[in-house]
């Protein structure tokens, strides 16, 4: 019996190219929730899409020399393709081209319109067209858009306008409530302090400049501008309107998987659209992190995306899939390389798991011809991994519910190392040697298959090819697995069961042969006329807390000495209010004593102090670089001033 509904979807993704890994993490995500909930009982839908309107895909459409259509269906074929390699498990994809959304849109449009939320007026306006968003002058960041950094240009023309305005005070009630639906907390106060309480103006939801879009259902000359078009997806593909059975089965959602830049649109925009309708808001938003390279994030143009086929051709779907969800804190940036993949393939897959699997299956057949025999007997070593083994499920399951996902795997994990401990606490080779041994051996025996097998299910729903292969080592039909509570119970496994030893799970990966080779296939395909960017480590998101533990003061520069040993560093005496400081820093090339002293500049106060070259440093002073240039930060304050 099903123990209820459960609704998850992705963003739709924009065609405008192929998808790179970081699209993939989102739905890779949304499809290990969708499994792990159809897996414990639940009736699931899972929904994902392409979001198919505005000027950018017509533009892209233009350049292609092919119509939007045309154009559109060849890519989302690929998104699809690609899906389908991931073994991404969705019940239903939305494309916003289909006469069922775009009729169901028309009437959403209609209904705002009756009811007085929508209204026409002129718009002028910032316009991001890459972002397909509106800014106000104060939200511009230097006069370019605060999202992408692109210019935006001035845009006026009628358009319609939601009255988002008067929503303003039941979203903050929506924020401030004890159970928020925007997840993670930390971007709750972005939301609140960025955006709405600054004050929510109407939004601008059509467009007359571009006609790759929903016309308006009265007014065929204005198209439905992407954001509405899009957020409605949701409920559109539940049938909203038409379908009541569905929709009311499924909606609200429980969880909308979005990144953190698309955080706005789904906690301000969104909800308020389903207020005028309504209808109720989703349970939970959650907005993720993202996937960084050195460098900053994956763009087409720096040739620098990552293709995950590539990555699946060598190390199969499971090997990725687990990789995406173990790696990245669910929630936080995180950073991606080629060597990073490999290492967490080699450790915690071809070690942990792969080693423990041919371990036990081996030791089985040369011990007992492969068969695991259940009995009475026990070691002063079974408590403790009995204790791991019961609790793993209930451990999957509290982070599962908490959307955890990373540290979901972990628990898991534990059991996998705890039985790897088992085994050389219990050292099955040297009970092995007395024959009066032979049946605490092969209780130890059951007992490192037993954990396997508990393993075996809990990572189904992130790698079910691995647990298909585990369970064709151990002796398990799928069939026998059929209520998910009473397979983990710790000794459901049949005594006298049959193992046979297979091809190893993840074969261990020469890291640096691999590496070259993975660089290989991307030379082959980056772009001919690529600009080798300078490569920066990317950095990670902080909090205000890190950034309050920096003690940052106005220091003035007393006296410049060349460094004894090295060229390219020089000895700084600072005065810093009414103390004295030593810096040493590798400003040679760009300064020299005469530009330096008596200049105000910013010392990291409570940096650890370290010896350069044999000289002692105490903190650090701040400096500006672009390519080969430096400057100094400098300030017009008195030294020993605090700077936040
Ligand atoms: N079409 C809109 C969403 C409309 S939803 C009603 C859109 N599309 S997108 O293709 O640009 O992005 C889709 C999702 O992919 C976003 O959640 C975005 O955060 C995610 N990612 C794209 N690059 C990413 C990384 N490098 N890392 C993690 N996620 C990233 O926005």
């Amino acid at each position: 019996m099903s123990k209820g509904n459960f609704y998850v979807t992705t963003p739709i993704y924009y065609p405008s190219g192929n998808l790179h890994i970081g699209h993939t993490y989102t739905t890779v995500a949304a499809d290990a929730i969708a499994r792990y909930k159809r897996e414990s009982g639940y009736d699931v839908m899972f929904l994902t899409g392409t979001d198919e309107h505005g000027q950018k895909i017509a533009q892209v459409a233009e350049k292609n020399n092919t119509t939007p259509k045309e154009y559109l269906d060849n890519i989302v074929g690929e998104i699809q393709k690609l899906w389908g390699t991931m073994e991404i498990s969705y019940d239903y994809f939305i494309r916003t081209t289909d006469e069922d959304h775009k009729r169901r849109v028309q009437d959403i449009f209609q209904k705002l319109y009756d009811k007085g939320d929508i209204y026409k007026g002129e718009y002028e306006g910032m316009y991001c067209t890459p972002c397909e968003s509106f800014w106000t002058e104060t939200q511009l960041n230097e006069g370019n858009c605060p999202d992408c950094g692109r210019p935006v240009e001035k845009t006026k023309e009628e358009a319609y306008f939601f009255k988002l305005s008067k929503y303003q005070d039941r979203l903050l009630e929506l924020f401030e409530s004890e159970t928020p639906f925007l997840e993670p907390q930390s971007r709750i106060n972005e939301m609140v302090n960025n955006f709405i309480k600054p004050g929510l103006e109407d939004l601008c939801i059509t467009r007359t400049s571009f006609d790759w879009g929903i016309p308006v259902p009265f007014d065929t000359k204005h198209v439905i501008y992407v954001w509405l078009d899009a957020l409605s997806n949701y409920i559109t593909a539940l049938g909203y309107g038409e379908d009541d059975e569905k929709f009311q089965k499924y909606w609200p959602a429980d969880v909308q998987l979005v990144g953190k830049e698309i955080v706005r649109f789904h906690t301000i925009i969104w909800p308020a659209m389903l207020m005028a309708l309504d209808i109720p808001v989703p349970k939970k938003v959650f907005g993720h992190g993202w996937i960084l390279l050195e460098g900053g994030k994956m763009s087409k143009s720096k040739g620098n995306v990552v293709d995950p086929v590539v990555l699946i051709d060598r190390y199969g779907v499971d090997a990725l899939k687990y990789f995406l969800i173990r790696e990245y804190t669910f929630g936080q940036d995180g950073l991606f390389s080629n060597e990073i993949l490999l290492n967490r393939i080699n450790s915690d897959l071809a070690n942990d798991l792969g080693n423990l699997v041919s371990r036990t299956v081996a030791m089985v057949e040369k011990y007992n011809e492969g068969i695991v025999v259940k009995n009475d007997e026990s070691t002063e070593f079974d408590a403790d991994l009995m204790r791991v083994a019961v609790s793993v499920n209930g451990l999957l399951e509290e982070k599962m519910d908490k959307l955890d996902l990373s540290n979901a795997l972990e628990e898991v994990w534990k059991l996998v190392r705890r039985l790897n401990k088992y085994i050389d606490e219990t050292a099955p080779w040297v009970l092995a040697k007395e024959e009066e041994n032979k049946d605490v051996l092969n209780k130890v025996l059951y007992n490192l298959v037993e954990g396997i097998r508990i393993v075996s299910i809990l990572i189904k729903p992130f790698m079910h090819h691995t647990s298909r292969g585990i369970w064709e080592q151990i002796g398990i039909e799928e069939s026998e697995l059929t209520a998910w509570e009473s397979t983990l119970e710790f000794g459901a496994y049949k005594s006298g069961t049959k193992v046979k030893k297979g091809k190893a799970l993840f074969p261990r990966l020469d890291v640096k042969k691999e590496l070259e080779e993975l660089e290989k296939i991307r030379e082959a395909s980056a772009p001919k006329e690529e600009k080798k960017e300078e490569v920066k480590p990317a950095k990670p998101e902080i909090t205000i807390d890190d950034f309050g533990k920096m003690d940052l003061k106005v220091a003035k520069i007393k006296s410049v000495e060349k460094h004894p040993k090295a060229d390219r560093l020089l000895v700084l005496k600072l005065e810093v209010g009414n103390e004295e400081r030593q810096v040493v820093s590798g400003i040679a090339e760009h300064y020299s004593a005469d530009d330096l002293v008596g200049e105000n500049v910013i010392l990291v106060a409570n940096l650890k102090p370290v010896k350069l070259r044999g000289v002692e440093s105490q903190g650090m002073i701040l400096a500006a670089t672009s390519g080969k240039k430096l400057k100094l930060v400098s300030v017009d304050i008195e030294s020993g001033s605090t700077v936040s």
